[in-house]
């Protein structure tokens, strides 16, 4: 006798725009039990809405504490709070760190609670907040244990970034930057016209509100028919095909998006020399990363050898093929599965005399 068991899953979250996302008051619940970055709540503590029923709990939040210990302390916090488990939804409120290790408590307690995100730096609230993976860091490899569990819905207000430092502004713009290249022109045009505006008002204003919509937009219509990642040729992997390794060995000093932009700059070399865009649109790529002053130049993306082991880890993760995304044109992509290491070598290179002529 055999069995067989055939069920879908339906999947539906929502994801508002809000100005006033610490009043809570799309949330309606008894008891609020939040889960929140140590370094926002002391900045916003003030404008938290907290009753007598609400529990709260700090994370110190670094992509070195993206990890099973800090998992372990909010499962705690969940089962010390005697959490119902459909009614009483966590709310996430954070950048991608604190998101991803919440949402990744969250799938495995009692096997699935439900929970908001309130992403509070410009990088979660174009990327980490939108599509449904949750993880946290393990065996010195990012993202080693994760799932694909949706919110309810997540929470987007952009004035949070105000208080974000020029660095992690960058650093936010860095996943905005990778998603233009590949897919989405305008978003290019818009983000190389107004460098100056979107920095110096820190993604506040009109302006800002467009690229933040066109990003947001840009995303879901990448992941949204790929929810589980059954395709593994995905443009929106461009910028993480060599970075992975390279930012875990450098945990301290690089940050996610400038990984990534350092490996955007290196496929888009690659790209080069595979005669794929011409030496204009790269420097335009390069011109733009320069421009938010994130980082172009660092020595382990000159290193053959650890961009070959990286290399071999992404293959894995992409089930033996390495499917690199890479440009055709700004706003388009081809996915590529084959390098050589002669090809890989000029395109060090290259990135290397582009740092020498700009
Ligand atoms: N799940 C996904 O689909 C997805 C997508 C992209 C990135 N990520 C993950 O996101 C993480 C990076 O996220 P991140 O860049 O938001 O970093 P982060 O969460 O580490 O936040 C950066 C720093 O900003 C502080 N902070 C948070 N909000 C602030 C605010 N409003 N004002 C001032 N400081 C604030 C934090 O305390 C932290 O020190 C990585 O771990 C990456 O893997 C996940
Ligand atoms: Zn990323």
């Amino acid at each position: 006798m055999n069995w067989k068991v055939t069920q879908s899953l339906p999947i539906s979250f929502e994801i508002f725009r809000s100005q006033d996302a610490l009043s809570f008051n799309k949330i309606d619940i008894d008891r609020k039990l939040i889960v929140i970055d140590l370094n926002f709540y002391n900045l916003y503590c003030d404008k938290i809405i907290i009753d007598k029923n609400t529990k709260i709990l700090t994370i110190e939040c670094l992509e070195s504490t993206k990890d099973w210990k800090t998992a372990e302390s909010i499962l705690d916090f969940f089962e010390k709070n005697d959490v119902l488990r459909r009614s009483e939804p966590i709310i996430a409120i954070g950048g991608g760190v604190l998101l991803d290790i919440v949402g990744f408590c969250c799938s495995i307690y009692r096997r699935g609670i439900p929970y908001i995100r309130i992403p509070t730096t410009l990088l979660s609230l174009i990327d980490a907040s939108i599509g449904i993976k949750t993880s946290i860091n393990h065996f010195n490899r990012r993202n080693r244990f994760g799932s694909f569990y949706p919110p309810l819905y997540s929470i987007i207000d952009n004035q949070f970034i105000k208080t974000q430092d020029d660095r992690q502004i960058s650093n936010g713009v860095a996943e905005m930057i990778k998603l233009s290249i590949v897919t989405d022109q305008e978003l290019f045009l818009l983000l190389e016209k107004n460098v100056k505006e979107l920095m110096e008002q820190r993604f506040q204003g009109n302006i800002a509100n467009q690229t933040i919509n066109i990003a947001i937009g840009g995303m879901l219509s990448q992941l949204t028919s790929n929810l589980w990642e059954t395709n593994l040729e995905r443009p929106v992997d461009f910028g993480h095909s060599f970075s992975p390794i390279i930012e875990m060995k450098n945990v301290d000093d690089l940050l996610h998006g400038e990984a990534v932009i350092l490996d955007c700059l290196l496929s888009s070399c690659i790209a080069f020399i595979k005669n794929m865009i011409c030496e204009d649109v790269l420097i335009r790529i390069f011109k733009l990363i320069q421009s938010y002053t994130l980082p172009t130049y660092h020595t382990d993306f000159f290193d053959i050898d650890l961009l070959n082991i990286a290399l071999s880890d992404t293959k894995k993760h992409r089930n033996g093929n390495i499917f690199l995304p890479l440009p055709t044109a700004i706003g388009s992509c081809n996915i590529t599965n084959n390098l050589t290491d002669p090809e890989l070598l000029l395109a060090i290179l290259k990135m290397k005399e582009l740092n020498a002529r700009f």
